[in-house]
């Protein structure tokens, strides 16, 4: 069995099944959600096998079936139950949900070429088996930093690919920030007509970048319209993927304020950053309403774009200087009886949290925002170790895990004498296998606050798609396993036993991969590159 991640349970047995011109899917529940789903699998078989399977809407009684059935389980909408016996295929789900992963599990029993565009001269036989399975978490999320640098729509839509097949379920999507904005927003077109291009530095260590000069063009950049995010919002949504969007405020802001300085409390000039400076002084006004309308209506906007339920609001490393020297921020402050900038942030925030709430939306921010006071509702995202989410959790708040130390996917994880360069640290394969993410020090009360973990790719270093795919992967499949299997289950020996399926789906699927993660721990001549 080389499922990624683990099932829960998983028996076999010594018979065998055969999909072949005659079997036929059959459907319990007339459902659009579960229609797409079949047909994404029908389309599949037909693409590498050529074989034309036939759905229907009913449970037909004759052997040589897949039958899909939605009914209670007590696995929850995540859950499924998969019987391959000699006769057939038997899905069980809650919801499409489960389906959908049974599907995903069906793939990851076949040959590797499943995974592929190309037609496969192999028989599809499956060995019999039984796998009951749900996720360990809720939250199973991959983060993208598309600010630093810039992704084609055809890379997301990859990158949402590769979640879909580890049962990830959250793309949290970075798309503003210093170095570019990435989102088409009506109301204010010099977002992108000024905020989405920087001037080039490529090639040039991201430290080391020159801000834009006078009279300097601007070259570098890029952003999704509307109807381009909207199509990603839909291709996530069947897979099965809540997109979370970020707007970062009130920090990392630079590029909206080259748009438009009036919101910044100096006024300017401003320009979109070209690499990362420290320290970046560039910060919204707290004390200007002006602020507030313009991020109530980018948040409007946003809203309409992205149905899930989480907004993102950033929070992360305010530089709080100019607030301090700010007419109006210091009006602010004796107005609402702050008395310190941390208080004058945790206020900005709560402030935007009330408009998300009333939008029907939960905020969402970096573990920033705890400092001067978290807001009511807010889910916090732990970067700077678990202290933060352990926090939070204890104050009765939500929280997602995503500590520097296992979840930054920007980190070195081999040689660093090999590697290409990335911003530090050392995070391997196996650091982020052995990841726990409920502390050992809350109560299980506190502990159901964890609604899981994600990791975060901030592409500074990373231009290309291959080498974001470099960077993720194997790393990825150590995460989903984190989140997805049991605490009990997890077994190191086993999962590079299973990786070595893994690796050979990963290079059917075109994906550059570290090689170099692997190497020492399974035979050299199993990863050769050349598996055929
Ligand atoms: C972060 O890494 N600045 C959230
Ligand atoms: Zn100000």
């Amino acid at each position: 069995m080389n499922i990624i991640p683990k099932p829960l349970s998983y028996v076999d047995n010594n018979d065998s099944f055969q999909i072949t011109e005659n079997t036929v899917i059959c459907l319990t529940e007339i459902n659009f959600e579960l229609e797409k789903v079949a047909t994404r699998f029908k389309d599949k078989i037909k693409q590498i096998s050529n074989i034309n399977l036939e759905i229907k809407r009913q449970i037909v009684r004759s052997k040589n079936t897949i039958k899909i059935y939605i009914t209670k389980t007590n696995l929850g909408k995540e859950g499924y139950k998969l019987t391959i016996k000699s006769d057939g295929i038997v899905i069980t789900a809650e919801a499409s949900n489960g389906v959908f992963y049974a599907i995903q599990s069906l793939y990851q029993l076949l040959p590797a070429e499943i995974f592929g565009s190309e037609f496969c001269h192999k028989k599809i036989v499956l060995k019999c088996c039984e796998i009951t399975d749900s996720p360990r978490f809720s939250w199973r999320g991959m983060h993208l930093d598309v600010s630093r640098h810039f992704f084609e729509v055809e890379f997301i839509k990859k990158y949402i690919d590769y979640l879909a097949i580890l049962k990830m379920n959250i793309f949290h999507w970075h798309l503003t920030d210093d170095n570019g904005w990435r989102i088409e927003i009506k109301k204010y077109p010099r977002l992108t007509e000024i905020g989405a291009w920087r001037a080039s530095r490529e090639g040039i260590d991201w430290r080391d970048c020159k801000p834009q000069q006078p009279g300097e063009h601007t070259t570098y950049g890029g952003y999704y319209t509307q109807t381009e995010i909207k199509e990603i919002v839909q291709y996530a949504k069947d897979r099965f993927i809540t997109i979370v969007p970020e707007i970062e405020m009130p920090g990392h802001s630079s590029e909206v304020l080259a748009a438009y300085p009036n919101l910044g409390c100096t006024g300017g000039p401003y320009t979109v950053a070209t690499g990362t400076y420290w320290p970046n002084n560039d910060i919204f006004c707290a004390g200007n309403e002006k602020v507030f309308t313009f991020l109530e209506n980018v948040l409007n906007e946003v809203i309409e774009m992205f149905p899930g339920k989480y907004i993102h609001i950033g929070g992360d490393e305010a530089n709080k200087e100019e607030w301090k020297k700010c007419p109006k921020c210091r009006k602010r402050m004796q107005e609402e009886n702050l008395q310190n900038v941390e208080e004058l942030q945790s206020w900005f925030v709560k402030r935007i949290e009330k408009f998300l709430n009333s939008n029907d939306r939960i905020m969402i921010g970096w573990d920033e925002i705890l400092e001067g006071g978290l807001a009511p509702n807010a889910v916090v995202m732990s970067w700077r170790g678990e202290a933060g989410g352990i926090q939070a959790a204890k104050a009765g708040n939500d929280v997602v895990m995503s500590p520097g130390t296992h979840c930054y996917f920007d980190h070195y994880q081999g040689d660093l004498e090999t590697e290409p360069k990335a911003i530090g640290g050392y995070t391997t394969l196996k650091k982020v296998y052995s990841y726990e993410p409920i502390p050992s020090e809350l109560t299980p009360k506190q502990a159901k606050h964890i609604l899981g973990a994600q990791a975060n790719v901030w592409t500074e270093w990373m231009e290309t798609p291959e080498h974001v795919e470099y960077m993720i992967f194997p790393r990825m499949c150590a995460l989903s396993e984190v989140l997805w299997s049991t605490a009990d289950s997890r077994d190191w020996n086993d999962f590079l036993i299973r990786i070595k399926a893994f690796i050979k789906r990963l290079q059917i699927l075109g994906i550059n991969y570290c090689y170099l993660a692997l190497v020492k721990k399974i035979k050299n001549s199993e990863l050769n590159r050349s598996f055929e």
